[in-house]
């Protein structure tokens, strides 16, 4: 065993691509990886009704080994990749040492306990180094031995190395929110920009719930409409396919919908999903058969680049609410849709 080569080694020229992909995911502190041949999965849950994964596709990486863990007896089949638990916060932290700036943080008081955490960082870095900011983003090293080793992390910039190893569980669970992309009741593509002004100007009153509702008019018409419920009273953003102002882009890209829609979901798990919002350019919202919401986000890693290149995608699912419950006990659990195109 101690002769097999490292399950992975994974080299990212940009640990800042890597921290804004994984930041959007960060409402919980741990995460679970999945290693396979074709990229690293990150996933966090929230309670089994909420799930959000970014899939860093091997073409991310400037190099990607993955060498399938050895079989155990001669007769059995290759092992199923290994699906670890980490602690985020911790590979936050870590793909932050050097400060990279957050351009969520740039866009206003959205960072949250990494920018602080981050300032703390700079200012250290810049106590032996005058030239942190507008360097290279940082040379970036994944290193997984297998089963029981640690996840380790080598950054390096601008002459400065640091190692981290982060320990590795066992993932506790395995089971994923089941999405039928096969029956959908709503697909709409819109500016993500437009999902967090909604999201955010919700949240002002401070609501329990967020109610999707779709409703299929003529091809000028379609309506999406978010409406938010709580003790203080609800508030509805009304979206229309009918743009007044043939200027302006329209807010709804597609819009797909066979018949009047509705679902409702806690609505902080729906705000989870904001730093996503914030760092996407585009957003695809659909419901399912069932009423599962799935917000697949379109994050451009760089600016200019062909169409199809350096992006990446954050996907949230959320399992609705029913009528007199609060969701739990959803799902059947046979969880084996994944959704990481
Ligand atoms: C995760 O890492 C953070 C930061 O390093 C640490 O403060 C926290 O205690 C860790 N959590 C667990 C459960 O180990
Ligand atoms: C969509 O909203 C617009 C403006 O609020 C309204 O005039 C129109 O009738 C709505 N269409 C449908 C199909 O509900």
């Amino acid at each position: 065993m101690a002769s097999h080569p490292p399950l992975l080694t994974a080299v990212s020229s940009s640990a800042r691509q890597l921290l804004l992909l994984l930041r959007c995911i960060s409402f919980s502190k741990k995460s679970r990886v999945r290693i396979s041949a074709e990229g690293i999965r990150f996933s966090t849950e929230e309670g089994s009704i909420m799930e959000a994964f970014v899939f860093l596709e091997k073409s991310l990486f400037t190099s990607y080994t993955y060498n399938a863990p050895p079989p155990l007896s001669s007769q059995e089949d290759v092992p199923a990749p290994p699906y670890l638990e980490i602690n985020l916060t911790a590979l936050l932290e870590t793909l932050n040492i050097f400060g990279l700036s957050d351009p969520a943080s740039a866009m206003g008081k959205r960072g949250g306990e990494y920018d602080s955490f981050a300032t703390h960082r700079l200012n250290r870095h810049n106590a032996f180094s005058t030239h942190a900011l507008g360097m290279p983003a940082g040379i970036c090293t994944f290193s997984y031995a297998g089963s029981g080793s640690p996840l380790s992390i080598h950054m390096s910039e601008s002459g400065v190395t640091t190692t981290c190893d982060l320990t590795t569980y066992e993932a506790s669970t395995t089971e994923e929110i089941p999405f039928n992309r096969d029956s959908l009741a709503l697909k709409t593509i819109m500016r993500a920009s437009s999902l967090l002004d909604t999201v955010t100007e919700l949240s002002s009153m401070n609501p329990e719930t967020i109610t999707i509702t779709a409703t299929p008019g003529s091809a000028a018409s379609n309506n999406i409409s978010f409406t938010s419920t709580g003790s203080l009273g609800s508030a509805t953003v009304d979206f229309t396919t009918n743009t007044p102002l043939s200027t302006t882009a329209p807010i709804l890209e597609t819009f797909q919908c066979p018949r009047k829609t509705s679902a409702s979901f806690k609505f902080g798990l729906v705000k989870a999903a904001q730093r996503a919002m914030a760092s996407a350019t585009k957003v695809s919202l659909r419901l399912d058969g069932e009423g599962v919401l799935s917000l697949q986000f379109l994050v451009e890693l760089v600016e200019g680049k062909e169409e199809g290149e350096g992006v990446a995608f954050v996907d949230f699912r959320v399992v609705p609410l029913f009528e007199g419950e609060d969701g739990e006990g959803h799902g059947e659990g046979n969880g084996g849709s994944s959704d990481e195109e």
